[in-house]
């Protein structure tokens, strides 16, 4: 197990150190694209939220157990179409219980209860977790034993492996998933994706998003309590692929290392897409001065007038304007700092961090409908004053931008599924989620490698 830190240092000065200090114009006509990963052991796991759930052990279990006293209701049903143009597929499932223990459901339909017998380094889950789906074309049915939390169904081509860690000295264990940005994740060189979901009394919440990586292409439909269907087409078949030749061609006109964020194996065959807030945990320095120009005009267009951000909530309108190094909106308790690239890509750090228990309702409007101007660079445009006010034609058209939401979007076939964490800011209230919930749900259908109904 390794610290971030040391991978950010190591992976920046092995992997892309060399060619982002070539010139520009020698490195574009030189360089492979993309980030060649090189798939690791248990000791290059990196440990973090995006790849963990923890909870508890199960007090009296090691392995496997049925659990019979579970109604018909809180066993979800799953249809897992397999639409997928390449090798075997694999489904996984992982989440917590209704008593917080971590669990993966295995091909008999029982819940796998990962132990981590104590162990500060994480040990492989060796039960029989791997579901495997049919050749293409073909559905396989899966239901779960009862309500599952913080859940994720992992879908693979070929297998992943899951492991399990001891996080505390009270029974706390934590289940450790595959991580996309870790190049060296023992997952690394393995084509994956995920649907998030919770089931419980309140019914199913499902989601699919952009905003840390495009995988393996996922897309999602759920028959309701009363019989209605809500999809979540998503992504179209060789998204990835797609998005990652856009990355390439404006990488050669604009210099910045879009093409970077292409994750490859050893053979050159694209695995996944990071998303640039996740490729800048393993580059820091990456797209440092891209923004620098256009935030300075930003600050002196808005020193002489008002920049009006529609909280669209009881605050109403509230004009900003800047003054020396910050931006101050009416009624807001704390004023915004130039942003940097990981500020703008991510929404969730630097100016844009939220501080929930300091900050106030005018903050917690702000700081979203702000970072989201940025990341779709329409502050300058005509009608760009008032935030938000256009429409999604307008977003991404001028440079700099956010290239990788821009192309996630190109390719989704029904705007569904999040590129970056504030796209459900927009004047009209169109709902780009990537959600399908219900309180009764009969069915969840999860296409793989394209919607297929
Ligand atoms: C699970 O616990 C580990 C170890 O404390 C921590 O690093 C990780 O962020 C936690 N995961 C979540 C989702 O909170
Ligand atoms: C659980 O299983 C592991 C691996 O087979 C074994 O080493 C351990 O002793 C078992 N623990 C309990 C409490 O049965
Ligand atoms: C997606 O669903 C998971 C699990 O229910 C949840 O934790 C996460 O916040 C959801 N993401 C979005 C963007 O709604
Ligand atoms: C911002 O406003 C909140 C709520 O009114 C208040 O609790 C907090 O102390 C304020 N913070 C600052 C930095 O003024």
């Amino acid at each position: 197990m390794r610290a971030f830190a040391a991978l950010a240092i190591a992976t920046a000065a092995s992997l892309i150190g060399q060619a982002l200090a070539a010139p520009i114009s020698g490195r574009l006509l030189s360089r492979s694209t993309g980030i060649v990963v090189t798939p690791g052991t248990v000791d290059d796991i990196i440990i973090t939220a995006d790849n963990t759930v923890n909870g508890t052990v199960h007090p009296s279990h090691n392995g496997t157990v049925s659990v019979p006293r579970i109604q018909a209701t809180e066993k979800l049903s799953f249809a897992l179409v397999n639409n997928f143009d390449g090798a075997q597929i694999s489904a996984y499932v992982t989440g917590r219980d209704v008593d917080n223990n971590i669990v993966m459901l295995q091909a008999d339909g029982t819940w796998y209860y990962p132990n981590p017998q104590g162990s500060t380094t994480p040990i492989a889950i060796t039960g029989n977790v791997n579901i495997p789906l049919g050749a293409k074309g073909t559905t396989t049915n899966i239901q779960l034993p009862g309500y599952i939390s913080s859940a994720r169904v992992y879908f693979a081509e070929g297998n992943l492996q899951f492991f399990v860690v001891s996080i505390d000295s009270n029974g706390g264990a934590g289940l450790v998933e595959p991580a996309a940005n870790n190049p060296s994740d023992p997952n690394a060189g393995v084509n994956w994706g995920f649907v998030e979901l919770t089931n419980n009394d309140g019914g199913l919440y499902a989601n699919i998003s952009y905003v840390d990586f495009v995988g393996l292409v996922l897309s999602m439909s759920m028959i309701a309590g009363d019989g209605s269907v809500q999809t979540v087409k998503g992504l179209q078949a060789g998204a990835a692929s797609s998005i990652c030749n856009d990355l390439t061609t404006v990488a050669g006109q604009d210099g910045q290392p879009w093409d970077q964020l292409c994750m490859k194996d050893s053979n050159g065959k694209l695995l996944r897409v990071l998303a640039p807030t996740k490729y800048l945990d393993l580059a820091p320095d990456a797209f440092s001065s891209y923004f620098t120009d256009h935030i300075n005009t930003v600050w002196s267009t808005y020193s002489t007038k008002d920049l009006t951000i529609n909280t669209q909530s009881t605050s109403g309108d509230v004009a900003c304007r800047t003054s020396g190094d910050v931006l101050n909106c009416a009624g807001d308790n704390r004023s915004y700092a130039k942003p940097v690239p990981q500020d703008i890509f991510g929404c969730n750090s630097g100016t844009f961090y939220i501080d929930r228990a300091n900050d106030n309702a005018i903050h917690y409007a702000v700081a979203p409908r702000l970072c989201a101007a940025f990341a779709r660079t329409t502050l300058l445009l005509s009608g760009g004053d008032v935030q938000p006010s256009l429409d999604s034609s307008s977003y991404y058209t001028t440079a700099p931008t956010h290239r990788y939401s821009q192309y996630v979007h190109k390719y989704e076939t029904d705007n569904k599924g999040y590129a970056f964490s504030y796209d459900d800011v927009n004047p009209s209230g169109e709902n780009a989620a990537g959600v399908v919930s219900d309180a009764n749900p009969q069915l969840l259908t999860i296409y793989v490698g394209g919607y297929a109904g």
